[in-house]
């Protein structure tokens, strides 16, 4: 059985479609990945699946249970961890995981264990009993994710699981995840705007207006790009971008701050005859910076798209809304 079987699902609002026929399959085991500008669908996908949002057409299993004929079923057998700010920062990191357990009929002996075992997992268990108010919050995304996990779901959600973190509680929270996939075994489906963290996924499906551009491991996306990019910048972009195309047929991408971006097969070969072609002319170009690099998610992705994934942080206002959703659900 697949973790998640998901087959052209879609959802509009009134006129406007937001996701647009998406299919695509989770193992189990497995850290799939949907990575995405703002308002690519990525909520909007996750909220269907967890059963807080009706799709508009399509179908979708969870864990072998249809999210349309058999939501509670789907609800029992995930966890969530949104950005929700539903922890009761009044409690402590035990007490809130208590308070979870009853709201999912755990049995208290069980929850007791179980909450002590998930503590030590996230690194909390000295904390366990001090008030949620007094955590930085990396230690309060640590706890949600203890609490995602404790009725032993077999498939984790997680949208934007890192959002507004320093970079070295990103890493910290990812080790959690890397180690519950290991040790658990738990299938995740998370979202990210983050293209280091996209790297960690097993796989990851690029979306775009609702739709997904590309599937694959991370790995085989970056192989999308040919060979090596070459970045510059020069005193007048636009002619230099006139000048590569004359001189060497090449027509390079804008980047996000209008550098010119070139996927070449031998950088370090090309950039000597790029700048002979920059300085060789009546008017040469002064060039400001160059750099060489192999490609990344975000090559991939605006080679796939024509445009950068976004820079700013996605609001909170979504996790709001799917909250809301929920609640009017149950
Ligand atoms: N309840 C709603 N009513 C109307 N439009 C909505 C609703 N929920 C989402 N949308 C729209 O659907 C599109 C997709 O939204 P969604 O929240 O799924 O994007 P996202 O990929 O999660 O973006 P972000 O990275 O900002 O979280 C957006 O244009 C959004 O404005
Ligand atoms: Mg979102």
């Amino acid at each position: 059985m697949k973790a998640i079987q998901v087959d052209q699902l879609v959802r509009r609002f009134g006129d406007f479609t937001a996701v647009r026929g998406v299919s695509f399959e989770v193992e189990q085991g497995e850290i799939f990945g949907f990575l995405g500008p703002n308002g690519a669908g990525k909520t909007t996908t996750i909220s269907m699946l967890c059963t807080l949002l009706r799709p508009t057409a399509g179908h979708a299993t969870v864990n072998g249970y249809n999210i349309a004929t058999q939501p509670d079923a789907v609800r029992q057998s995930i966890g969530l961890i949104f950005q929700d700010p539903s922890l009761d920062d009044r409690l402590t990191g035990r007490e809130n995981l208590n308070f979870h357990a009853m709201l999912y009929n755990v049995p208290r002996a069980a929850s007791r264990q179980r909450a002590a075992e998930l503590l030590a997992l996230v690194d909390l268990a000295d904390k366990a009993d001090e008030v949620v108010r007094n955590y930085s919050g990396g230690m309060k995304r640590r706890l949600e994710i203890a609490r995602g996990l404790l009725h032993h779901p077999r498939v984790l959600f997680l949208d934007e699981p890192t959002l507004g973190l320093d970079p070295q509680t990103r890493r910290h929270i990812w080790e959690y995840l890397l180690k519950l996939r290991d040790q658990e075994g738990v299938t995740m489906f998370m979202t990210t705007h983050y293209m280091d963290e996209a790297e960690n996924c097993d796989r990851i499906a690029i979306i775009d207006h609702g739709q997904i551009v590309a599937l694959d491991t991370p790995e085989a996306l970056k192989g999308l790009v040919g060979g090596d990019i070459v970045t510059v910048s020069t005193s007048d972009n636009r002619q230099a971008a006139e000048k590569l195309k004359a001189a060497h047929g090449i027509e390079p991408r804008l980047g996000p701050e209008g550098q010119l971006i070139i996927e070449i097969a031998q950088g370090d070969r090309f950039i000597p005859q790029m700048m002979a072609t920059f300085a060789n002319s009546s008017a040469p170009l002064a060039v400001q910076s160059v750099n060489l690099r192999r490609p990344t998610l975000e090559d991939v992705f605006l080679k796939l798209t024509g445009h950068a994934i976004r820079e700013e942080e996605a609001g909170t206002k979504d996790h709001m809304r799917m909250m809301r959703r929920m609640w009017a659900r149950r």
